[in-house]
């Protein structure tokens, strides 16, 4: 059975002590569902919220992270660099890294190799905008995200890739995609990856859905067989919201 998942990217939000006060709050919290819960908290609280939850069962992850393994890139952060402080897993692609930091295809592909070879687990992110889901174009956006980032893998990668469709629309607006619309894409997307890659790898990876997930609405979205979980903004930054969801499977 495809993994159930949980992931809370605080963006750019919490100093330290609002990041260990959010961590005690979420240490209150009880679990009563099987879905793997990951927080994604800013890089200078990354190595403090991961000796907090060391021996916990939320996993620390990163937001981002850079292509090269060091160098003269001022103001980034490298993959061994993250493993160095003990997280394993990073968030790839998120539409507001493509959206105001210009990342492209072309450099989450290299970024996508870099975080594979320090033997990383990626969430990789993608999802079109409102224009495109108008245009009826959004099938289109979403295919090529993935081919141009994705498709020179060889099959065994995606056993660390787990995916993350995030309608650009519906991200920090409080417009979700109706329960419909996800379980459509979503299908959409197990469809892609079973014509490139055979059916064992579409029906094994998971693919979460972002976007204004709440806890009024997880339920619903995540009753729907191809949604495997939740990218959660908003939302993760309350330790009760966030559980709600977790506890929605
Ligand atoms: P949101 O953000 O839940 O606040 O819409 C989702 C995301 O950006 O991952």
């Amino acid at each position: 059975m495809r993994k159930h998942i949980v992931a809370g990217n605080w963006k750019m939000n919490n100093d330290l002590p609002q990041t260990e006060l959010l961590i005690t709050e979420l240490l209150k919290q009880n679990k009563t569902s099987d879905a793997e819960v990951m927080i994604a908290p800013t890089f200078t609280n990354l190595w403090q919220a991961f000796e907090s939850l060391r021996q916990e069962s939320i996993e620390v992850i990163a937001q981002n992270m850079h292509f090269a393994e060091n160098g003269a890139y001022t103001g980034e952060i490298s993959a061994s660099m993250l493993k160095s402080i003990g997280i394993e897993t990073v968030i790839l692609g998120h539409s507001e890294r493509r959206a105001y930091f210009n990342e492209t295809d072309e450099s989450l592909a290299k970024k996508v190799d870099a975080a594979l070879a320090n033997d990383m687990r990626i969430i990789f992110c993608f999802g079109e905008e409102l224009a495109d889901r108008k245009s009826g174009n959004h099938e289109g956006i979403v295919e090529s995200q993935i081919k141009n980032a994705l498709f020179h893998l060889e099959a065994d990668a995606f056993k660390n890739i787990v995916l993350a469709y995030e309608p650009v629309w519906a991200i920090g607006t409080g417009e979700t995609a109706s329960p419909e619309q996800a379980q459509d894409m979503h299908a959409f997307i197990r469809k892609t990856l079973a014509d490139k890659y055979g059916n064992d790898v579409a029906e094994s990876v998971s693919i979460l859905y972002g976007g204004s997930v709440k806890p009024n609405n997880a339920k619903e979205i995540f009753g729907k067989p191809d949604v495997d979980g939740g990218l959660i903004g908003g939302a993760a930054l309350k330790a009760e919201d966030f559980y709600a969801i977790v506890n929605a499977f």
